[in-house]
């Protein structure tokens, strides 16, 4: 076993996931006030325009009051040193939620308990099914008016396609949020509300306790024997082994606002969470207690401070220990370097860190040489982590300076923007045109590459839609794209690796594309 055993197994590493205002911002200050990492709930209340949460760094997130880009913390809780990836809230990230999911070791998805699972973030939330990575549920503002939960239930099971097991269960709710059922020790936590801001204080009491009717009411003790009974005949068998693929999702009830439901939400998600998992390289799987230090690139963010136009690459350690003066070996550049100023958000605040362990999430200062899924390890080992995938663009844009004087930030805008990952950018071969082709999964990002282009880059542009839906790769490498028998609304592009691609309004196109070129292979995945 590792040296740093001890280490790693402390380490929690999770993405949450909701939609835009079901509570994760409310929830996540929730977690750092159990732990101790601040002493007072409530800077995030406020009017959205001038709130200022800590994990909201953009200026267009603030003023759209959207999580658009995701970011990472860490804080103890009693022996756990948990780190938490934030994720943007609205499906047009969806991608970005899924690189941050790749770093993650399993995601707790926060739902609304008046709203359920809503229309706009089913994508998102099936992105996270799709990662087979263990799903915690955690169902917020009990403290209001909410759905019956055995509706909430049924919605996820059916819509996300993911087996319920509730850990606890709501007794009442609105202003008759009394508490939750724990459905394993079999007893009730009751709250007493005092505002938020400071822990909640909790009994625990029997079910059979003669205090029951006088802390819950008669009505809720009759409704949640009730319901007892339904869930004890009905539910699915607690399964850790069906939870850790992914296939049955523990479901906590509570109200963040409140902090009703928050700290047993915690204890039961450090137990039936588990520490960092392996990772599949190149060279098999990597397991986290190996000694030589490894880690993969997942997210990359330039001018997260406009005034020093720095750049940071995120990277998720998966095995051994980081040393803040060790050298590095970084795969994709076949170079060894020394990793510059590694840092943490360490609860509220940025820091430098001297070390790090398997699980936890690093922040470097990047010169501009990493690329999303990239590989950093020990010096003198080769290995690479499976590839990050890329989300076919199904939104298409052609874009150029209004300012022909501004070219320079103009290229250099879009393509740092690009190499984020937050859309791809194409230009047109043979058209002599300067104007870039822009692709993007969710069309809320035309908005953010415009905001962002003026404001860290002073370049206001002229965006004009196109009709197109599809992309495909041309595989065959010898070929002459230029004598490609194509429809008209067909178009050629070249993405920045000079790779050629075929951009369509309808799969109509893709198939007359097939039919009249014989021998033409057609990609929906960029394989470099
Ligand atoms: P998000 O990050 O998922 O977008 O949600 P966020 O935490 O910002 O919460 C969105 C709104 O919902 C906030 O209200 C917040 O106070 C409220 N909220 C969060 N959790 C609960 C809860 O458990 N119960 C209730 N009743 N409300 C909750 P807001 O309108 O933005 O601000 P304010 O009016 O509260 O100041």
């Amino acid at each position: 076993m590792s040296k740093y055993e001890n280490e790693i197994n402390k380490r929690r590493t999770f993405a949450i996931i909701s939609h835009p205002d079901a509570g994760k911002t409310t929830l996540t200050e929730k977690f750092l006030l159990y732990g101790g990492a601040i002493a007072l709930a409530g800077s995030v209340k406020g009017k959205k325009s001038d709130r200022h949460a800590v994990s909201d760094w953009m200026e267009i997130e603030k003023q759209r009051g959207i999580s658009v880009t995701s970011s990472v913390m860490q804080f103890n809780y009693k022996d756990c040193c948990i780190n938490i990836l934030d994720t943007p809230g609205h499906q047009d990230f969806s991608e970005d939620t899924y690189r941050t999911l790749m770093a993650a070791d399993s995601a707790v998805m926060v739902i609304d308990a008046a709203k359920g699972v809503e229309n706009q973030t089913r994508k998102l939330f099936k992105v996270c099914v799709m990662r087979h990575i263990p799903i915690f549920t955690f169902i917020n503002k009990m403290d209001r008016e909410a759905k019956n939960p055995f509706d909430l239930l049924d919605q996820i099971e059916n819509e996300l396609g993911i087996k319920t097991f509730p850990v606890n269960w709501p007794i009442g709710c609105g202003r008759e949020f009394k508490g939750v059922y724990d459905r394993m020790k079999r007893h009730i936590v009751s709250f007493k509300a005092n505002g938020g801001h400071h822990a909640v204080e909790a009994s625990e009491v029997d079910l059979s306790d003669e205090k029951l009717d006088e802390l819950i009411g008669s009505e809720n003790r009759q409704n949640l024997f009730d319901d007892i009974e339904l869930l004890d005949g009905a539910s699915y068998e607690f399964d850790i082994d069906a939870v850790n693929r992914g296939e049955l999702s523990p479901v906590f009830f509570g109200s963040a606002l409140t902090n009703f439901g928050v700290e047993p939400f915690l204890e039961d998600f450090i137990k039936m969470t588990t520490p960092p998992l392996p990772r599949m390289s190149s060279e098999g799987e990597i397991s986290p207690y190996d000694d030589d230090f490894s880690a993969f690139v997942f997210k990359i963010q330039a001018n997260m401070n406009k005034a020093h136009r720095d750049r940071l690459t995120f990277m998720r350690i998966c095995s051994g220990r980081f040393d803040r003066d060790m050298e590095v070996y970084h795969v994709q550049g076949d170079k060894k370097l020394r990793l510059s100023q590694p840092q943490q958000i360490m609860a509220q605040e940025r820091e430098i860190i001297n070390e790090a362990y398997a699980g936890d999430i690093i922040g470097v200062f990047d010169p501009g040489i990493f690329s999303i899924g990239d590989t950093v390890c020990a010096p003198g080992r080769k290995i690479a982590y499976e590839g990050i995938p890329t989300f076919a663009p199904e939104h298409f844009a052609r874009i150029r300076q209004k300012d022909t004087l501004k070219r320079k930030q103009f290229v250099k805008g879009t393509t740092q923007i690009a190499q984020e990952g937050a859309i791809q950018i194409f230009h047109e071969p043979f058209s002599g045109m300067e104007e870039v082709i822009v692709g993007v999964v969710g069309v809320l990002q035309f908005e953010v590459l415009e905001y962002r282009l003026k404001n860290e880059y002073n370049v206001d542009i002229i965006r004009e839609g196109l009709p197109y839906q599809y992309i495909r790769w041309i595989e065959n490498k010898d070929i002459d794209v230029k004598s490609l028998n194509l429809s008209s609304d067909t178009k050629i592009v070249q993405d920045f690796k000079d790779n050629y691609l075929l951009i369509f309004t309808s799969e109509w196109n893709i198939r007359w594309a097939l039919e009249k070129n014989e021998g033409l292979i057609l990609s929906e995945f960029n394989r470099d």
